[in-house]
């Protein structure tokens, strides 16, 4: 029988032992190139703000509208249900009830039938990604991806050691005519293209929107190599006018396009509740990849509920109303406030403003001073796989943030501007 003071010992023993242990030989090589990442919405070091800061840094929904009521009712509802469905594990492509609703939605939305076995439920659209990259994804293997991008993912690619090309935007979403010679070159290099990664709806972090025109050339070009693309539509339920745009898998019939959704910006980005929408065939594939014992039951029960309840469609109104507004609130404030500044496009949908800044402004000395002056925003470069900007750009997010503070924000960005210009920056 040991003591307590040999017990003590050991202990300390132990803390020695596992202390002098350096992180970076513990993890693979993988792990090891990300862990120096700065993350998403890193703040600037050594800087205080002078006045409580008005948040344009992150891209989750706004607070006020969360439906808490409907949602705790929905939850109590399942709860109190015979049977226990939702506290057992759930395996397989998800809740089939909840498939069968986006089912159901899709085959609404995007003027083809599908059923619910084009549906895999994972944790959020990111968990989707996840999960689609470690299957479909060999080192080496090339990535085509809008730049900039939504950096998640880039962690995603970087992970599983896949290289990223980069195709460029302008307002109407990847310049897609650029892909031909690219695929041709990559080709000749005897690079295996895995797919093409595209935001195409209400862009992070620029808000564009693939046009119609650019949205069939894509197909076009990706059935020509026969290259797979991926479609990241986080933010397509929310287009400012609640008229559904013509959808990359819409337009295919589900042919060579992987689509990833989720209820994390429509409803909360706490649920974590997105899925996988492509033809069965390649959903099976997913499914073998999924090792964690299914997804939280209970949540799946709670959204499929709270949809039958009919309040989804109310609230998906409600608040692309609620955004519609917050955008035009920001965009007249900064063309009031910050036009000798930036240069910008209105969306039609989604979260984000992006900015390029004017007369020689450099993105990070604006983006320090804008935090002195309480107003926290997102650095272009942190969507650019390499973190390089050319252009000077910053996302602003209207989402969470009242209207009035979005006016003054507005100015907060001009002071900081203006202190930039006078050679005053924090
Ligand atoms: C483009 C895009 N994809 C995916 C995600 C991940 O969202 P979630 O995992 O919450 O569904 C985000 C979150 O910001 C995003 O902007």
């Amino acid at each position: 029988m040991k003591t307590t003071l040999e017990i003590q010992k050991l202990q300390q023993h132990l803390a020695d032992v596992w202390h002098a242990e350096p992180i970076e030989t513990t993890v693979n090589a993988s792990t090891r190139g990300l862990l120096n990442d700065a993350g998403d919405w890193d703040a600037p070091i050594g800087i205080k703000p002078k006045r409580t800061t008005i948040p344009l840094a992150i891209g989750i929904p706004d607070s006020t509208s969360l439906p808490k009521e409907a949602l705790g009712a929905a939850a109590n509802r399942v709860f109190n249900k015979p049977g226990e469905g939702a506290f057992t594990y759930g395996f397989g492509l998800g809740y089939n009830k909840l498939r069968l609703q986006l089912a159901e939605n899709y085959s609404r939305e995007r003027r083809f039938e599908v059923t619910e076995d084009w549906f895999q439920l994972c944790n959020g659209s990111s968990g989707a990604i996840d999960l689609i990259c470690r299957t479909l994804i060999d080192p080496g293997d090339v990535i085509l991806a809008e730049s900039p991008t939504y950096m998640g993912t880039l962690r995603n690619f970087k992970a599983l050691n896949a290289e990223v090309e980069s195709i460029g935007m302008d307002s109407d979403g990847m310049l897609v005519e650029r892909l031909p010679n690219l695929i041709d070159t990559l080709l000749q290099q005897g690079k295996r293209i895995k797919f093409i990664y595209t935001i195409s709806n209400f862009h992070n972090p620029t808000g564009a929107t693939l046009s119609l025109e650019r949205k069939i050339r894509l197909l076009e070009i990706a059935a020509q190599y026969k290259i797979l693309i991926l479609d990241d539509d986080a933010y397509g339920a929310l287009r400012f006018d609640d008229t559904p745009l013509p959808t990359l898998s819409g337009l295919s019939k589900g042919y060579g396009v992987i689509t990833v959704g989720t209820f994390s910006k429509i409803l909360a980005t706490g649920l974590r509740i997105g899925w996988i929408h492509c033809h069965p065939d390649l959903l099976d594939a997913f499914n073998k990849m999924r090792f964690a014992m299914g997804l939280n039951q209970f949540m799946v029960r709670v959204i499929s509920d709270y949809i039958d309840s009919g309040a989804m469609s109310d609230h998906a109104h409600k608040v692309r109303h609620i955004y519609k507004l917050k955008m035009n609130t920001l965009a007249d404030a900064l063309e009031k406030h910050c036009a000798d500044y930036v240069d910008f496009t209105r969306p039609l949908g989604g979260f984000y403003i992006w900015i390029s800044l004017k007369r020689g402004l450099e993105a990070e000395a604006v983006w320090r001073t804008a935090a002195e002056e309480g107003v926290s925003l997102t650095r272009g470069t942190n969507f650019f796989p390499n973190r390089i900007d050319d252009k000077q750009h910053l996302r602003l997010a209207f989402s969470w943030t009242d209207p009035d503070q979005l006016i003054d924000a507005a100015t907060r960005l001009k002071h900081a501007c203006e202190r930039v210009l006078a050679g005053d920056p924090a």
